[in-house]
């Protein structure tokens, strides 16, 4: 133990020595602080005392200092907090798992608080029996993990008609990413038979607005997940305790939340008003319907509007995330001035289907001004468009599915805002 502690120590040190004598230190002349710094040279409070014992927080939270790493809505977005919406803090979050307490919700009648005792799970229709799973009876089939984004239809949906909502948190941050674990669909539908004739899965919640959705047997018996858990607790309420749809790669309004019942059935059930909203009009007035699956897209995360460069000029990274619900991501391309030139970012673990990917790009800052972009290739071969590309084809009508590439300007003093560049 001890000697490994020093190896590290030796290791670092090195490192640190042989890039100052290289001439190539990473941060310039940061061993000269040191002399006059008194967190260097004085015993601090935190030194002189005990800390908390383990008996303090049965259950942690984020220490108080990273309180303003938080989900946040938008007052003027809905009516009411009940049917709304929130947002995850991606500006503020690295790598690609987002913790269950700052993903983003939305529910059309709010979050309702269901007891695993109280739950169960119908599977009804086009079957050869029905029948009703308890939360326990879920638990006994064989089980499955994966890592898979959710992202709502609605994601970058005030940006059509121009930049408005400054911060990628608001304008990319209705996505969330986590390790599901939970029992394939298939295994149900097959435990209750499903008959020849039928197409179609109509899944729907336990809450209020019940959320019912129709999904094609084809995705129903491919990777959907009945799943229970995420980053290895328990889903939290908000995100459908005590269990909830996973539909991989597909819009989130299909991953039902406290799900009740499945019924299998020949053709697709309109529910509710809800089911039509779901659609993007078009210029000439017509709809794109059953646009399920999430095109690929990036967004750089920092710097960015809430993630401002307070470092001045020099080493800069650039990090961000990029998603395909069609496949994994191959290639990220991050430029500095508004797509003139392109370099190739580092993925920072090769891309996983239907899952985030975390990019950097490692720069030199020269302290002028950058109009940042970033832009994702999945492994179909498909590229994302630019605002213009994009609105050439759908529009300027619609809400649901704008994955085009976004521009921060981020300006000398280290501030970025959102801006659209032609
Ligand atoms: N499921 C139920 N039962 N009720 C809902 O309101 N909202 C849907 C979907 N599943 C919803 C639901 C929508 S539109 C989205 S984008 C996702 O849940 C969001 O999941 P999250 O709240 O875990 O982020
Ligand atoms: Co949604």
């Amino acid at each position: 133990m001890a000697s490994n502690f020093t190896d590290k120590a030796t290791t670092r040190r090195a490192f640190l020595k042989g890039s100052v004598a290289a001439g190539g230190a990473v941060l310039g002349a940061g061993a000269a602080h040191a002399a006059g710094d008194p967190l260097i040279t004085e015993t601090q409070p935190w030194a002189m005392e005990l800390g908390d014992g383990v008996d303090a927080t049965p259950y942690g939270m984020p220490i108080r200092f990273e309180t303003d790493v938080v989900r946040r809505n938008v007052e003027w977005l809905t009516a009411d907090t009940i049917s709304s919406i929130n947002f995850t803090p991606i500006h503020a979050l690295d790598g690609t798992i987002t913790p269950q307490g700052c993903a983003f919700e939305r529910h059309h009648s709010g979050a309702i608080e269901l007891a695993k005792e109280d739950y169960r799970l119908m599977i009804n229709g086009l079957v050869e029996e029905e029948m009703v799973f308890t939360y326990q009876d879920l638990e006994r089939f064989p089980r499955e993990q994966h890592v898979y984004f959710c992202e709502c239809a609605a994601n970058t949906g005030m940006e059509w008609a121009g930049a408005q909502l400054n911060g990628a948190q608001f304008t990319h941050g209705m996505i969330h990413n986590m390790e599901y674990t939970g029992v394939p669909l298939r295994t149900l539908l097959k435990e209750a038979g499903i008959k020849t004739e039928s197409k179609w899965v109509f899944v729907e919640g336990a809450d209020a607005s019940s959320n019912g959705r129709s999904i094609p047997m084809e995705k129903a018996l491919d990777d959907v997940l009945v799943a229970f858990k995420a980053n290895g607790e328990a889903l939290r309420k908000e995100h459908g305790y005590p269990v909830r749809l996973v539909v991989p790669g597909w819009e989130g309004n299909m991953w039902v939340k406290w799900l009740r019942r499945i019924e299998v059935t020949d053709q697709a059930v309109e529910s509710r008003e809800e089911t039509s909203k779901y659609t993007d009009t078009l210029e000439d007035g017509t709809s794109r319907k059953w646009t399920w699956v999430m095109d690929a897209k990036s967004v750089v995360t920092s710097p960015s509007p809430q993630s401002p460069i307070t470092h001045g000029k020099g080493p800069l990274v650039i990090t961000g995330l990029a998603w395909s619900g069609r496949g994994s991501i191959t290639r990220v391309d991050v430029t500095l001035d508004g797509g003139k030139n392109w370099q190739q970012a580092r993925l920072a673990a090769p891309g996983q289907p239907m899952a985030l990917t975390r990019f950097y790009l490692d720069v030199e800052w020269d302290g002028e001004e950058m109009l940042l972009q970033s832009r994702a290739h999945d492994d179909t071969g498909y590229v994302q468009p630019t605002k213009e590309e994009l609105r050439e084809v759908r529009g300027l009508n619609s809400i649901y599915h704008n994955n085009c590439i976004q521009t921060w300007w981020v300006k000398p003093n280290g501030e970025a805002e959102n801006v659209e560049i032609s």
